[in-house]
């Protein structure tokens, strides 16, 4: 394999997990951030982030001499007594932005800082979700005929995205120039993985069309899981029963608080912006994301139930805070979403989370504690709202001895049924008959 010379801008979740891997695969990776303080830690091999492998994978990196941090995208492109850099990897944040459309603020100060810097006939390559058309702008924004830019979206899961880098399902390559797609391809030869060249508008839509469709997907089972329940079906059996449809496969069919995290919720908004700007009325995202709205009113309804009708003054244990287990984001959490729901029916909150998050917002309302005994006490309901496999082996008996009312709403269906109801706890799960 033919070692590069790259430069990664952002080390986020996705930058530094495509500058990490990069680096193991054989490249000679630095990676820029805007962070000072986070350069520092970076560079004493401390990570922010909880991403299994990926401190192993860093410190490896470093340790080879493949890997380096450093401030800001001008000393990643213009390293003194080293080679040229041949790719520029942009993995900065596209938030939402005004009216849901994706904020390209960073994507475009980058190119700003960098156009004037990049080597001759150096490649740029677009890993964040970007708008259809931005490898485009960004090609005009950069305005040098011998740099490409390039379209590579990533699909990566928070929790595993290291696996998921280095066994990618696909690499998708997008760009006009097909020597450049060629190069960025190239990178991952070593994966061995189906790898996609197409143009850079397709490469930039199948992103939004994948993560869409994904949210859709869940948006479907949370309403079948509602249906389920009103005919007396189990979602577990009917799910079971169309995952081995292999249309359809069995990944994604869990039922749940509604879905969220950091990328379905800006990413659904903005394709539907995206096709708003095109004069189209996007109707399957719209409604996935008014059915996600239902589920997590849906959720409270269920609280309000088992807490006798109202919630005013009532005290709730919440087990996960997280937007899934294995990760400590908080970042469009359907938890806090459904905690602040349930607070604004008048409910005191108490809230556990095994990865100890430490920047839950104030609106969420929640006073967040160490011991899940401490959630539960005096509860008049508990509810699980992130899948985390640790609640399986709580101490129910004596979770049950503290709370004002034994009842749990478990809203992932994760817990055993008869270990609750042994222990003493009315167990109400979703979709379930
Ligand atoms: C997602 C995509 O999977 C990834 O390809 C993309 O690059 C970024 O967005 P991520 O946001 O890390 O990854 O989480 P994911 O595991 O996809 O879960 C998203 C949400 O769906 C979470 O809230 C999760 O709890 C929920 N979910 C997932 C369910 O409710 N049920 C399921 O069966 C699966």
């Amino acid at each position: 394999m033919f070692a590069r010379r790259i430069a990664v801008i952002g080390t986020g979740y996705v930058g530094l997990t495509t500058g990490a891997c990069l680096a193991s695969l054989g490249h000679h990776v630095v990676c820029a951030d805007i962070d000072e303080a986070k350069v520092t830690r970076l560079n004493a091999g401390q990570i922010d982030i909880l991403e299994p492998g990926l401190p192993e994978l860093v410190a490896e990196g470093v340790a080879a001499g493949r890997l380096e941090f450093v401030l800001g995208a001008r000393n990643a492109i213009t390293q003194p007594d080293q080679p040229p850099v041949e790719v520029v990897f942009l993995c900065v944040p596209t938030p939402m932005g005004e009216g849901g459309a994706a904020d390209l603020a960073a994507v475009q100060a980058v190119a700003n800082e960098v156009r004037h810097l990049l080597p001759t006939n150096c490649v740029i390559v677009n890993k964040s979700t970007v708008p259809v058309g931005t490898a485009e702008t960004t090609r005009k924004m950069i305005g040098r005929r011998d740099v490409a830019v390039v379209s590579n979206p990533e699909f990566l899961r928070e929790g595993s995205a290291v696996h998921d880098f280095l066994h990618p399902d696909r690499i998708v390559v997008g760009s006009d120039s097909q020597e450049a797609a060629e190069r960025v391809a190239a990178l991952y030869s070593r994966l061995g993985a189906p790898t996609q060249l197409t143009d850079a508008a397709s490469a930039e839509m199948v992103k939004y069309a994948a993560n869409c469709f994904l949210a859709m997907k869940l948006s479907y089972v949370n309403a079948l899981s509602d249906l389920c329940e009103r005919l007396g079906a189990d979602v577990v059996e009917v799910t079971e029963g169309m995952g081995y449809d292999r249309r359809i496969g069995a990944n994604f069919l869990s039922p749940g608080p509604g879905w969220g995290g950091s990328c379905f919720p800006k990413d659904t908004h903005a394709l539907l912006e995206i096709a708003k700007a095109a004069g189209m009325d996007f109707e399957l995202v719209a409604a996935s994301l008014s059915t996600n709205a239902t589920t997590r009113a849906r959720v409270v309804d269920k609280v309000r139930d088992a807490a006798g009708g109202s919630l005013s003054g009532k005290r709730i244990g919440l087990l996960g805070l997280t937007f899934k287990a294995g990760t400590d984001d908080l970042r469009d959490s359907p938890s806090l979403a459904v905690a602040e729901l349930l607070r604004a029916e008048g409910a005191e909150l108490y809230g556990y989370d095994p990865a100890c998050p430490v920047d839950v917002p104030a609106t969420a309302g929640i006073t967040v504690v160490d011991e899940p005994l401490d959630m539960a006490k005096d509860a008049a309901a508990l509810v699980v709202l992130t899948e985390w496999p640790q609640f399986r082996a709580l101490d129910w008996t004596a979770l049950a001895g503290v709370v004002e009312a034994p009842v749990v709403i478990d809203t992932r269906n994760l817990l055993d049924p008869d270990v609750l109801r042994r222990a003493g706890f009315a167990w109400i799960g979703l979709g379930r008959s």
